[in-house]
């Protein structure tokens, strides 16, 4: 059976997500990744999941008001009971009729627990493609580069 490893969520954004001046808050940019990362990895684990980790969130662009938001989350990396993900967030206004814009993008850890709130082992990710490789090996760059810096306390 193929992996479900990509999902992809929508929204049209509205006044009481942005700021006095149309802006979108980035927190309501943020939950959508978020919620998008997690459905994902529900899909794939068929578990509870949680957000252990979120790196290098980039805003790249503003969105406004009424501008239709698509989020889309991959998993890149299996570890025994987490899950990397690459996240992406893009825009377009619906009235210029304009290309979709990039404005946004993260990766996340998830880790899948099971019904003793423990986290339970998840299937290891079948990869098939060169680009599937290539996200493979930057996702296990940075697993390797968080890990060590994970002894500093905040
Ligand atoms: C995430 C959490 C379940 C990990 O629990 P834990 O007792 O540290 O579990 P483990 O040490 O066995 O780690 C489990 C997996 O999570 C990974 N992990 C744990 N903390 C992590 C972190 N801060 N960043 C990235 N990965 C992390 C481990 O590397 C391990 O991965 P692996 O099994 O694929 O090798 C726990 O810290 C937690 O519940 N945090 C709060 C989550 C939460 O409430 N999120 C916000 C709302 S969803």
């Amino acid at each position: 059976m193929t992996q479900k490893t990509q999902l992809t969520l929508a929204q049209i954004m509205l006044p009481h997500q942005a700021n006095l001046g149309g802006n979108v808050h980035g927190g309501e940019i943020f939950k959508l990744m978020d919620m998008t990362a997690g459905a994902v990895c529900q899909q794939y684990a068929n578990t509870t999941i949680v957000t252990a980790r979120v790196d290098d969130m980039r805003f790249t662009n503003p969105v406004y008001v009424g501008d239709h938001v698509r989020c889309t989350a991959r998993i890149i990396c299996v570890g025994s009971t987490s899950m990397d993900v690459l996240i992406t967030v893009d825009a377009e206004n619906l009235k210029t009729g304009e290309e979709w814009r990039k404005v946004a993008s993260a990766f996340s850890t998830h880790v899948s627990i099971g019904g003793d709130g423990k986290p339970k082992k998840v299937a290891p990710l079948v990869i098939e493609t060169e680009e599937q490789r290539n996200l493979f090996a930057l996702a296990q760059k940075r697993r390797a580069d968080y890990k060590s810096r994970e002894q500093i306390d905040y």
